[in-house]
């Protein structure tokens, strides 16, 4: 095996977390489709399936290290939101968190001493970079445009969409 058990399971719970947000994020999309702001909800669809892909990345490289793929339970998401504000900031409060996990995991594959799991997770590390800049950005635009002109929110990411499109 090429991950240490202790560096499997820790990838396992992260499977979990990604997809974890990922369930977070379509829970947000839901909320904005069913209030029309189609462009904020394509925003959160499109970032849950990203999440989806994270959770698939270390998904495959757990099996590809030799481990076993053991999927955590997942909680259920936050499912009501009382301002577009308090998504944008929860999925900025979680980002944050991920890079943090992301941070242990890059901490535990150092102890091992274990290269090929810090240079899969570099990729992550930059990843996370790029997250957190863009929900800075969306929680920005709907603090400037404020709760009752979140047309002009959908305006602007109809123009600048902030999230790229899956590579
Ligand atoms: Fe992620
Ligand atoms: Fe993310």
């Amino acid at each position: 095996m090429l991950a240490s058990q202790r560096l499997i399971d820790a990838l396992n719970a992260q499977v979990g977390r990604e997809m974890g947000a990922s369930m977070q994020y379509l829970a947000i999309a839901a909320h904005f489709d069913s209030e029309d702001l189609k462009q904020l909800a394509q925003f959160f669809y499109r970032q849950a399936d990203e999440e989806r892909e994270h959770a698939m990345k270390f998904f495959h490289f757990i099996l590809e290290a030799g481990g076993r793929v053991e999927l955590p339970q997942i909680e259920a998401p936050q499912s009501q939101f009382a301002t577009a504000k308090e998504c944008a900031e929860l999925s900025l409060t979680w980002e944050k968190e991920v890079t943090q996990q992301i941070y242990g995991l890059v901490d535990l594959a150092k102890e091992d001493n274990n290269y090929i799991a810090l240079r899969f997770l570099d990729w992550f590390v930059t990843e996370q970079l790029e997250e957190v800049s863009t929900m800075n950005s969306l929680v920005s635009v709907i603090e400037r445009a404020g709760e009752d002109r979140l047309l002009w929110v959908e305006e602007y990411l109809a123009r600048e969409p902030l999230v790229e499109e899956a590579e």
